[in-house]
C-alpha cells in the first residue's frame, strides 16, 4: 500500500510539454486535438517501491499506439525513462502508477491530421492505492454487457467514450467492472483484462483489434506457466463465461482479481461457489512474487 493517502498534502508535480510544473499550473489549450477530438493515446504503469514495473512492454506498447494513430513519438526510449524517473523522484508515494499522454497536439479545428504540429506530451504520477485485502477476499461483482465499443480497441487511445459508457453502466448496478461481448464472443472489461477458467486451466480471448493486450496478458501467461496451470488463448462463448469455476480480471491498477459474482449470479459451482478460487490464488500469489 502506499504510505500516504492520495489526498495527503503531497504536491503533485506533473509533466507537460518540457516543464515540471504543481498539477494546478498545468494547462491545455482548448484547440488541442485531445480535448476536441480524443485524438491521442496513453499508457498507465504501475511503480511498486520507486521500480517501475515491465517498463519495456509499456514502453512498447506506447510506440506502438503512437504507431498506429501516426504521431511521432516525441522522445526516444531512454528520454521516456528519464521521464518516469524524473516524475517517480518527485513523489514519495512508495507505490505509484504514472500515467503518460501524448496527443496530436494544438490546430484549428478539422477532422484531418494538421501538418506541422508539436504533439503534446502530458505525464503524471499518482499514488497507487492497491485493492484492500477486503475486497480481494471477497471478489468483485461484474455484469454483462455488449462490447459497443470501435473496431480498434487494440490501440490505447484517449478516446475512451465507450469504455467510459460501459464502466458506468457496472457501477450503476452495483458491479466494479463489466465482461463485455461481442456477436456472441467475450472480448475484455472497460478497463481491463477478463481470465476465464474452466477445468483447471485459464482462457484468454485472442489478441486482434477488439481488446487491448494489457501488459498483464502476456504477463498471465508466464505466471500461469510459473504455477503448472494450462493456458489457453482463443475466443470464449458467452456460455462458457456463464459457466466458468472462475473468473478473472488484469489491469494495471487492480493486479489480478477474482469475480465472486457475475450479472448477480455467484461465479463458480457448489460450495466454492461466489469466492475467489484456487486458480486466482495461484496467480495472485506468483504476481506478488513477481513484483518482488
Ligand atoms: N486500463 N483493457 C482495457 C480496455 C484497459 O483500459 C486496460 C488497462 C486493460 C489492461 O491493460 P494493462 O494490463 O496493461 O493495464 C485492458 C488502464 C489501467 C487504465 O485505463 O487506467
Amino acid at each position: 500500500m502506499s504510505q500516504l493517502p492520495e489526498s495527503a498534502a503531497v504536491p503533485q508535480i506533473v509533466y507537460l510539454n518540457g516543464a515540471f510544473v504543481p498539477i494546478e499550473q498545468a494547462m491545455v489549450p482548448v484547440l488541442d486535438r485531445g480535448f476536441i477530438f480524443g485524438d491521442g493515446i496513453y499508457e498507465v504503469v504501475p511503480v511498486y517501491g520507486g521500480k517501475v514495473f515491465r517498463w519495456p512492454h509499456h514502453l512498447a506498447r506506447l510506440k506502438r499506439s503512437l504507431d498506429r494513430i501516426g504521431i511521432a513519438n516525441p522522445f526516444d526510449d531512454a528520454g521516456w525513462g528519464d521521464l518516469v524517473q524524473a516524475l517517480i523522484a518527485r513523489h514519495a508515494w512508495t507505490d505509484q502508477f504514472i500515467y503518460m499522454q501524448v496527443t496530436r497536439g494544438v490546430a484549428r479545428r478539422d477532422h484531418a491530421f494538421p501538418a506541422g504540429i508539436k504533439p503534446t506530451v502530458f505525464a503524471m504520477s499518482n499514488a497507487l492505492q492497491l485493492v484492500s485485502a477486503e475486497v480481494r477476499a471477497q471478489g468483485v461483482r461484474l455484469i454483462s454487457l455488449p462490447d459497443e465499443r470501435w473496431l480498434h480497441c487494440d490501440i490505447k487511445s484517449t478516446s475512451l467514450l465507450g469504455n467510459v459508457l460501459a464502466r458506468q453502466a457496472a457501477a450503476d448496478a452495483g458491479a466494479l467492472e463489466c465482461v463485455q461481448f461481442r456477436d456472441g464472443f467475450m472480448t475484455e472489461g472497460s478497463s481491463s483484462n477478463i481470465w476465464v477458467v474452466r477445468n483447471g486451466t485459464i482462457f484468454g480471448a485472442p489478441r486482434d483489434r477488439f481488446i487491448l493486450e494489457g501488459i498483464r496478458v502476456g504477463l498471465m501467461s508466464e505466471l500461469a506457466a510459473a504455477c503448472g496451470i494450462p493456458f489457453e488463448v482463443r475466443r470464449i462463448l458467452r456460455e462458457e463465461v456463464q459457466a466458468a469455476d472462475e473468473i478473472l480480471l488484469t489491469s494495471a491498477t487492480k493486479e489480478v482479481l477474482a469475480a465472486c459474482e457475475l450479472d448477480g449470479r455467484p461465479v463458480g459451482h457448489g460450495l466454492a461457489a461466489g469466492k475467489p478460487g484456487p486458480i486466482y490464488h495461484a496467480i495472485y500469489a506468483a504476481y506478488q512474487k513477481a513484483k518482488a
